[in-house]
């Protein structure tokens, strides 16, 4: 049985037992064969792509905060689509195995296998989506150990057809733990945007996973300020509920771009609980054009440093973008 089928079954019925049964061997023994490229590497082993997986991809962007709730997928699926309206090839992988979201926010269908151990991702408005609650769906808790975390997101990574794609965005769980850690250690990333609401409270976090992002070695590209300000429709002003420049602040310490002041708009939330995407439903809202703000900046900046050669990234985008 194929390592996605087996963990389908065992989200069917995730008791202990089951769990256990499944759980890789520990690390620094070989466990068993997933797919094509023959034996699966150690937990947090880089991965060489071999045919597929994510070997033709040109760049992986994680988003990322160290808080919780400041909308990161949110942000990741309407960027996501921002970047595919510019003409670019765009996926979304949701690295939030124990809170996906991104099945909720598109209500993609469950993804198709292709033979016995590949898997063909869902797509929503043309960018390819998959996440972990498109096998279990969004109700049911993951159940799962820290290594069957950090091989479901290898098999993301390996076993799924991304084919050729110019961006495979990363929806980050909150916080610095495990996955981060697992996904920098497995994946070429070109970079992370930071995001952050205006409040200290969350600039606090935001720190956190800055300094994680910098031991990784995976250069900033940015931070993105949500839920900036409210837009009253009594008198058109905009009121900063959460304090305003927070974010501008965070990023001229960081000596990053702030890429975009995105608005607590509630058509966010509506969209967001009908499955369907700001960027979609409302192009022409302060919010979508944040996006299409900060995916032009993202997809410049990350094109010049591919330009340079990429060598040591940051040092070059900051050059371009301060
Ligand atoms: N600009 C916005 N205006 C209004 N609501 C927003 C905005 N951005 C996000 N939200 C809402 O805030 C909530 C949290 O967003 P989201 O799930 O994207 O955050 P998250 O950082 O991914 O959370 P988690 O840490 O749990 O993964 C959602 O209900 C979302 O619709
Ligand atoms: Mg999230
Ligand atoms: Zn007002």
């Amino acid at each position: 049985m194929s390592f996605f089928k087996k963990v389908t079954s065992l989200f069917g019925s995730a008791s202990e037992s089951s769990e256990s049964k499944e759980a890789p061997a520990p690390a620094g023994h070989k466990v068993s064969s997933v797919g094509s490229a023959g034996t699966a590497p150690k937990s947090g082993e880089k991965i060489e792509p071999k045919g597929g997986g994510i070997e033709q991809v040109r760049h992986i962007v994680a988003v990322g905060s160290g808080k919780g709730g400041v909308g990161k997928s949110t942000i990741t699926l309407n960027l996501a689509l921002a970047l595919a309206q510019q003409g670019l090839k765009v996926g979304v992988l949701d690295a939030d195995i124990y809170g996906p979201s991104q099945q909720h926010l598109t209500r993609a269908p469950k993804p198709e296998m292709s033979g016995e151990d590949r898997l063909n991702p869902s797509e929503y408005e043309g960018v390819k989506i998959i996440s972990v609650a498109m096998f279990t769906g969004v109700n049911q808790a993951q159940v799962l150990r820290g290594p069957m975390a950090t091989q479901l997101l290898r098999q993301f990574l390996t076993q799924v057809n991304w084919g050729e794609l110019d961006y495979l965005l990363i929806d980050l769980p909150p916080g610095t733990g495990d996955i981060q850690l697992s996904l920098a250690q497995m994946a070429p990333l070109s970079g992370a945007v930071l995001v952050t609401t205006p409040q200290e409270m969350s600039i606090i976090d935001v720190r956190k996973a800055v300094s994680m992002f910098k031991t990784l070695n995976i250069p900033m590209l940015g931070v993105i300020e949500n839920m900036s300000y409210f837009i009253c429709d009594s008198c058109e002003k905009k009121h900063y509920i959460f304090k305003k420049g927070g974010g501008s602040r965070l990023a001229a310490e960081l000596g990053l771009p702030l890429l975009a002041e995105i608005p607590l708009d509630p058509r966010v939330v509506e969209t967001s609980d009908e499955g369907k995407a700001v960027m979609v439903q409302m192009p022409s809202s302060d919010a979508a054009k944040a996006f299409v703000n900060s995916a032009r900046i993202i997809s410049e900046g990350l094109a010049l440093q591919q330009k340079s050669g990429g060598d040591g990234g940051l040092g070059y985008f900051l050059l371009e973008w301060k």
